[in-house]
């Protein structure tokens, strides 16, 4: 997708809520820094407009994502237990960004509880089913079913898109999560179609371990993994805990990814305990940027991105709070920007 440098990028930001717009704006700012220009379309999500717009995906999201084909998003407050459907999932099921990539690795020189184990692994989440289908019905009052939705289709195609991955980025084994003792049906079928989609892929190593395991492993060993291939549910659940081990949800990246369009976003949520105050890490949001200039064919731009965050962490100076430091986020951004 790599183009003329005097033709810009079209893409969409959607800043978000809480965190969200600071840490946009910081990642925007360090993407402006690597010389890749990008002609952004702003849509603006936030709890507020949906309430206020009736509608749990305002179209002009939508229209804005069919036009760019690419999105840089912030994280959008989803109410608890009522209110409004999740944005987030209208909009991967809208734009059918069936693959949810999410690579968690050490970042040099950030102190964690497993600074000295080599943890470098890539999430595959199925992004479009599963318990996130949304269809809850209240039978009788005080019963509720919720229904868990896996298909054939949905989940060879994220397996395959994990093996095709693996192969491309030379990773050497994958894991494939799932309750099937359980869930024999669902899971089942899930598991079924990595089982056939893995045969193809004879140099990669597959195995299976089911999601309780698989936590445990992940505490306890989390160097053994390679890439992780799981349903929606246990996706999202995992990804938080993977990213606790090195170093929290400032600093893990995602990617949402469709046949038509893709949208970067951190793992993280809008954080409404530390919003407004500045103190917000960017690096998920940078690291998001990182994979959007990988998509767009920058290659060269993602990999120096990539090396001034990576030079900001080693040299300590200006990291956030929740990385150990003190800086803000103007502070930790200017330093990935002078790195650069
Ligand atoms: P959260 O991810 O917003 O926050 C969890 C904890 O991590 C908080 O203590 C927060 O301060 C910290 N944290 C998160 N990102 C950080 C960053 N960049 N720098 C420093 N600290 C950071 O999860 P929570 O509180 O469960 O969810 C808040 C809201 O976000 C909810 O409405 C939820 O639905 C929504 N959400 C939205 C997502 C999205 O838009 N993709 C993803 C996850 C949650």
């Amino acid at each position: 997708m790599c183009q003329n440098a005097f033709v810009p990028y079209k893409a969409t930001l959607i800043p978000g809520d809480g965190i969200g717009p600071e840490v946009a704006d910081a990642a925007v700012h360090a993407l402006k820094a690597t010389g890749v220009e990008i002609e952004w379309e702003r849509a603006e999500l936030s709890a507020d407009i949906i309430m206020a717009s009736g509608e749990s995906l305002p179209l002009h999201v939508v229209d804005s994502m069919r036009r760019t084909k690419v999105g840089l998003k912030g994280p959008v407050t989803t109410p608890v237990a009522g209110g409004y459907q999740s944005v987030n999932v209208a909009l991967r099921k809208t734009l059918d960004l069936y693959a949810n990539v999410r690579p968690v690795r050490m970042l040099p020189g950030l102190k964690t509880r497993y600074q000295d184990t080599p943890i470098d692994m890539v999430i595959f989440r199925e992004n479009t089913e599963d318990l996130y289908a949304g269809l809850e019905h209240e039978v009788v009052p005080d019963v509720v079913t919720s229904l868990k939705i896996i298909t054939r289709r949905a989940s060879a195609r994220i397996a395959r898109y994990a093996f095709d991955y693996s192969r491309a980025n030379g990773r050497k084994r994958v894991t494939a999560v799932h309750k099937a003792n359980i869930m024999k049906l669902g899971d089942g079928l899930f598991l079924k179609c990595c089982r056939e989609v893995a045969r193809e892929y004879p140099e990669i190593q597959y195995k299976e371990l089911i999601v309780d395991n698989a936590s445990m492993q992940l505490v306890m060993h989390p160097e053994q993994f390679d890439v992780l291939l799981m349903p929606n549910l246990y996706g999202d659940i995992v990804s938080d805990l993977a990213a606790g081990l090195v170093g929290g949800l400032g600093i893990v990246p995602g990617a949402n990814i469709g046949e038509e369009a893709a949208v970067f976003e951190a793992v993280h949520g809008s954080a409404p305990d530390i919003a407004g105050r500045g103190i917000a890490n960017p690096t998920a949001l940078m690291l998001s940027a990182v994979m959007m200039l990988i998509h767009l064919g920058e290659t060269d731009a993602a990999a120096r991105l990539r090396a001034a965050i990576e030079k900001t962490y080693a040299e300590g100076k200006a990291l956030t709070r929740d990385a150990g430091g003190t800086a803000s986020t103007e502070e930790f951004t200017a330093a990935v920007v002078a790195n650069l």
